[in-house]
């Protein structure tokens, strides 16, 4: 018995991303004896188009047979006209939620060959390593009533920011639980100077400290985290956050450690587990053999280490992307000069014997 992977592969360069992540997994197999079932499911604008459906019912009961999840990419021009209710973002949409995913896990590591990659000058965004932790599963995105209505002549667009303290309190203890086994501070960020929803929650990260008296807290008005991250980038560990707060951080932390095209991603519930990388399905360079893999590549060395537990294994995907790095090897969205181009083959079998050499070196 192997772990069984859904593998959600989507649109754009969704495929080629993942196909060659599963090389990646392939080695892993082989150098620790881990063994992977992987089964393919359809999501976003390639379901709508097989089954009218962005989550079609087949794909959500693959997932809930699956020990973890490994998606691609949703989206892309063709689909950018259809209804919201429609449009493969939706699909990500229902999978979070039917699924449970409520935490959001987001490093943003700044990976030192790549230093220059950041719009931050060197000394500033140096040393650079935190997570954002966003709850992906309730607040704004979710809350009802929402729509658009008609109040006599006029248009209005409603949309409720609600938390209920569980659903506070289960976010939180997860971003302490990671703190713990971190740098043991955790900034809490909100907007409770002028929000109840925010002051809720506040009031519920001041309760879960009492449990985490080894963790370090700070609460931060989410315009002022907004700065801080430009200014301070590197004082950061755990950041916890709801939804939209969350979403919006983490792009800018994403940013500031370089290219979004590194950034891996975990979505965790109670039982199940999905890792997607944090960049979009690029339709510009689809089928072009030079989307870079890495982020997907560094989904699946977090889906080791968080669903599964192989510590190991995770780490070795790590090393290997650094090492690849430091060798030089680039491909174009990350290219400078004096670096070796390479396209999304070559960066895979670069990381394939990158795992190698770390794993001789033990
Ligand atoms: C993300 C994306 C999604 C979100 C969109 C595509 C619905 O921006 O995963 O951050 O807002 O959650
Ligand atoms: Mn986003």
């Amino acid at each position: 018995m192997g772990y069984r992977i859904a593998v959600l592969k989507g649109d754009g360069i969704g495929p080629e991303i993942v196909e060659a992540t599963l090389r990646v997994l392939n080695k892993i197999s082989e150098i620790f004896n881990i063994n992977f079932e992987f089964k393919e499911g359809y999501i976003g604008g390639i379901a709508i188009d097989k089954f009218g459906d962005p989550l079609p019912d087949q794909t959500l009961e693959l997932c809930k047979n699956s020990d973890a999840i490994l998606l691609g990419a949703v989206g892309g021009p063709k689909w950018d006209n259809l209804p919201t209710d429609r449009r493969p973002e939706k699909g990500l949409l229902k999978i979070r939620k039917e699924l449970d995913l409520f935490a959001n896990l987001r490093p943003a590591k700044v990976f030192d060959p790549l230093i220059k990659a950041s719009p931050l000058r060197k000394d500033v965004v140096k040393g650079t390593d935190m997570i954002v932790v966003r709850e992906l599963t309730s607040g704004i995105y979710y809350g009802e009533p929402r729509g658009i209505y008609k109040e006599g002549d006029k248009r209005v667009g409603i949309n409720t920011m609600k938390y209920e303290e569980d659903e506070i309190r289960r976010v939180v203890r997860v971003a302490f639980e990671i703190a713990r086994k971190r740098r043991k501070k955790l900034t809490s960020v909100d907007k409770s100077n002028v929000l109840e929803v925010s002051k809720l929650w506040r009031d519920v990260v001041e309760e879960e400290r009492k449990n985490f008296p080894d963790v370090e807290v700070e609460h931060l008005y989410v315009d002022n985290c907004a700065m801080q991250i430009v200014r301070r980038p590197s004082t950061f560990d755990v950041i916890v956050t709801g939804n939209i707060f969350g979403d919006i951080l983490s792009d800018e932390a994403g940013v500031v450690v370089g290219s979004l095209g590194m950034l891996p991603s975990a979505s965790i519930g109670e039982r199940y587990a999905l890792y997607e990388p944090v960049h979009g399905s690029a339709p510009d360079i689809a089928g072009k053999g030079i989307a870079n893999p890495l982020a997907t590549i560094l989904s699946a060395s977090m889906m080791l280490k968080y669903s599964f537990g192989e510590t190991e294994a995770s780490e070795t995907i790590e090393r290997a992307v650094e090492y690849v790095l430091e060798s030089g090897y680039r491909t174009p969205d990350i290219f400078e000069e004096g670096c070796i181009k390479v396209g999304t083959e070559d960066m895979t079998d670069k990381v394939i014997e990158g795992m190698e050499v770390i794993v001789s070196q033990k």
